[in-house]
């Protein structure tokens, strides 16, 4: 028997087992919209009412996923105003499924696919898991990625399965997506299945064993796993859990940890229907706030528009690159044969000697062995993305690849060389790439017939798990080189930012602002360690003068000699950063030049590890008692970024709001919370106006350079936000 198609369909058969099947008719997946609640709450009134002819209820999915959790659309337009409905609505789905949970039947979740946020909630609903052990099923409560926290009973239910610890840990606190097999280990699900046969016949098999299901919590006598802080024992470790949150979020102001960890311990002391309101009081609060609409606007929407390809030219047929060559086997070359040797493409790895090219392979020979004792892997696959890399020193052996990608030292006439050697030796319409850092790429061009065929393709270090690369379009690139590079880092799992050609891209010269900014600091006369502090506070995974160290101070000087030698070729004139002044001194005076020179803001032992910030920079640097507000150090490194990010739109190198916000994260440490760097100033107290203001205060207290550009003033001025218009 069936009712009428909805978002819920009733299938019941001749045993008594009624199946609900999860099918929303007018979306690929299932989401808690408005059918979804609608559908919900008529499908427990009947379950109530029919009762006495149910014996057992299934809930799976027609879909390929289970459920796709809240519709992130809703949730990021939620405003302090509108925050009451979204609580009502929120109760009314908790108390539907409280419904089911309490109805004395056996009730069986039947994942058949990812079961996240949302999903997950619905089969926590119910008295046992079945999952199926799809390709690409994921299982978990990823809210905590997007600044939120599973508001559909998720931290009330798993605190009371898995106690507030494991629950916090393995679930709540990291948002971690688990495989069907390790969601069991963790004990999300009860049971994995192999085929949907198999899933429905072990979903009927717990019905049938246990007729008149409840949960753990719903029985006399039950105590959450582990206690809770009422109990001696646990209140002992109460301590801890502040300190891991700090140790979680480094300061910075993510406020979904903290709120997952009051919700969770709060709600551990009282009945179960209380924890359920301050589930909700707790995520109403997270989703009208600004993070976590920072958060989704970048962790979902502007990902998903750069993966799908916005920016990838509409027209050229979707490509696969079969065989790479990829010349230099240093740092990057080695880590770039590695990555797309991982994807299946066979890598020829060309360095000037044999010797260096197998050096270059070693490196995957060791992270293969790494991967093969952390199970992530098993022997064969290593072997066999071993066995794609061909070191060699010779040109021949690059014939017949389709794609070259080239990482030799960051020297143009070194780079010209390189591809002129190679250029006729590789297949006719192979693709040519250089990983510069910051070479111009039209000049760069010149050195190749094809010049429509050459792109940059910025890889970051290290690239086995950077997730950004920038792809750069000189001039005379054309459409179908840009397509194909698309596809290219698409093939290799990484997502593609696109911009225009420019000394230093985006992302290299907009991480220079963040640095120097941190420099200068120091050279006013700023304690170092509080420059540090305020990196870090400000949530940038690497602080400020260590991340200089890494870098060398050597490169930075080299690159804006280079750039102010063009600027006035050009017939500008050079603006010099006030860090510019305390690099040369460290560099020349203190003889520093970085982690790799052994000595730099830091000091380093005989293994190389950082021991603690050189006490000279005290000594010539700080000035005894002067401060500057806190928020004033961290807003000077985030403002630096975000201005000059609105100069680069200016220019026309950035033409995309979403591959500035998400390159700012992915590529260059910008802080999450702040949803990239275009969205920072969209988020801004105040707004666009708001940010133009601190701005001009900022200028007025530490320099021109943070003047706001005239496009940010026309933004504010107009009332706008910086948004791709999708
Ligand atoms: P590296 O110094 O580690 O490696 C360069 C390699 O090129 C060496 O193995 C060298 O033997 C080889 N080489 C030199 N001449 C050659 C030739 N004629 N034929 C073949 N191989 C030759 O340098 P790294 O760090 O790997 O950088 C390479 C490129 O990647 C540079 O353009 C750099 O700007 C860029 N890059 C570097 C990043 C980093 O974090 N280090 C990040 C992104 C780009």
């Amino acid at each position: 028997m069936s009712t009428e198609p909805t978002t819920i369909r009733w299938e019941q058969d001749d045993t008594g087992v009624v199946t609900l099947v999860l099918d929303d008719p007018d979306q690929s997946a299932n989401t808690m919209n408005q059918a979804f609640r609608d559908s919900l709450a008529a499908v427990t009134d009947r379950l109530e009412a029919e009762k006495d002819s149910i014996r057992g209820v299934i809930v799976t999915s027609a879909k390929k996923t289970f459920f796709a959790g809240g519709d992130l659309r809703d949730l990021i337009r939620v405003t302090p105003e509108t925050a009451q409905d979204l609580f009502d609505g929120g109760m009314a789905i908790k108390r539907n499924l409280r419904r089911i949970e309490t109805l004395g039947k056996p009730v069986v979740a039947a994942l058949n696919g990812a079961a996240l946020g949302g999903g997950y909630e619905i089969a926590l609903a119910c008295h046992h898991r079945v999952a199926l052990d799809a390709p690409g099923s994921k299982i978990g409560c990823p809210e905590v990625t997007l600044g939120l926290l599973p508001g559909g009973g998720g931290v009330v239910r798993t605190v009371r399965m898995l106690g507030i610890t494991d629950a916090l840990l393995k679930v709540l606190l990291q948002g971690t997506q688990y495989n069907p097999r390790r969601a069991q280990e963790n004990g999300l699900v009860d049971e994995v299945a192999d085929s949907r046969e198999d899933m429905l016949a072990k979903a009927r098999a717990f019905i049938d064993a246990h007729p008149e299901s409840a949960q753990p919590w719903d029985r006399p006598g039950y105590r959450i796993p582990g206690g809770t802080p009422s109990h001696p024992k646990f209140a002992a470790n109460l301590p801890a859990f502040p300190a891991n949150l700090r140790k979680q979020t480094n300061g910075a102001p993510y406020p979904a940890p903290r709120n997952i960890m009051a919700a969770a311990v709060e709600g551990s002391q009282v009945d179960f229907e209380t924890a359920q309101v301050i589930e909700a009081r707790y995520f109403v609060e997270l989703a009208a706030g600004q993070t976590s609409k920072n958060m989704i606007q970048a962790f979902f929407f502007d990902l998903q528009a750069v993966n799908s390809g916005a920016n990838r030219p509409k027209g050229v047929e979707p490509g696969k690159v079969a065989k790479v060559a990829v010349l230099g086997a240093g740092m990057m070359g080695a880590g770039i044969a590695y990555s797309c040797a991982r994807a299946g493409i066979d890598v020829v790895l060309k360095d000037v000697s044999l010797e260096s090219a197998l050096k270059g392979k070693a490196y995957s020979e060791k992270l293969c062995a790494k991967a093969v004792a952390k199970g992530r892997t098993s022997q064969e696959k290593a072997a066999a993305l071993l066995a794609r890399i061909t070191p060699t020193a010779e040109a021949a052996d690059l014939a017949g690849c389709d794609a070259v990608i080239e990482a030799v030292f960051e020297d143009t006439s070194l780079k010209h060389k390189v591809f002129q050697e190679i250029e006729h030796v590789v297949a006719p319409d192979a693709l040519l790439c250089s990983n510069t850092s910051t070479l111009p790429i039209t000049a760069l061009a010149e050195g190749v017939e094809r010049q429509g065929d050459f792109i940059g393709l910025h890889f970051f270090s290290p690239v086995d798990r950077m997730p950004l690369v920038e792809i750069i379009k000189g001039e005379r690139t054309g459409d179908e080189a840009l397509a194909r590079a698309f596809d290219l880092v698409r093939q290799i799992g990484k997502t593609p930012i696109v911009v225009n050609d420019s000394r230093g891209f985006f992302t290299s010269r907009v991480i220079g602002h963040f640095i120097n900014e941190g420099v200068a600091m120091v050279g006013e006369g700023i304690e170092p360690a509080s420059v540090e502090q305020a990196a870090a506070q400000a949530g940038y995974p690497a602080k400020v003068l260590s991340l200089m160290d890494e870098l060398t101070l050597t490169l930075p000087r080299k690159i804006r000699e280079e750039t102010k030698r063009a600027v006035e070729e050009a017939g500008g004139t050079w603006a010099a950063h006030p860090a510019e002044a305390l690099i040369d001194r460290m560099v020349d005076e203190f003889g520093r030049p970085g982690r790799s020179g052994g000595a730099g803001f830091y000091e380093y032992g005989e293994d190389g590890r950082r021991a603690g910030l050189w006490p000279g920079l005290r000594e010539h640097f700080t000035k005894p008692g002067y401060e500057i507000p806190f928020a004033d150090m961290q807003e000077r490194m985030l403002f630096s970024e975000a201005l000059d990010t609105v100069r680069l739109l200016e220019e026309g190198v950035l033409t995309s709001v979403a591959d500035a916000n998400i390159g700012s994260i992915f590529g260059i440490g910008f802080p999450g919370w702040t949803g990239g760097v275009l969205q920072y100033i969209n988020g801004y107290d105040g707004g666009v106006p708001g940010f133009v203001a601190r701005a001009r205060e900022l200028a007025d207290r530490y320099g021109e350079r943070f003047t706001p550009p005239a496009l940010l003033v026309e933004k504010a001025d107009n009332g706008e936000v910086f948004t791709d218009g999708r």
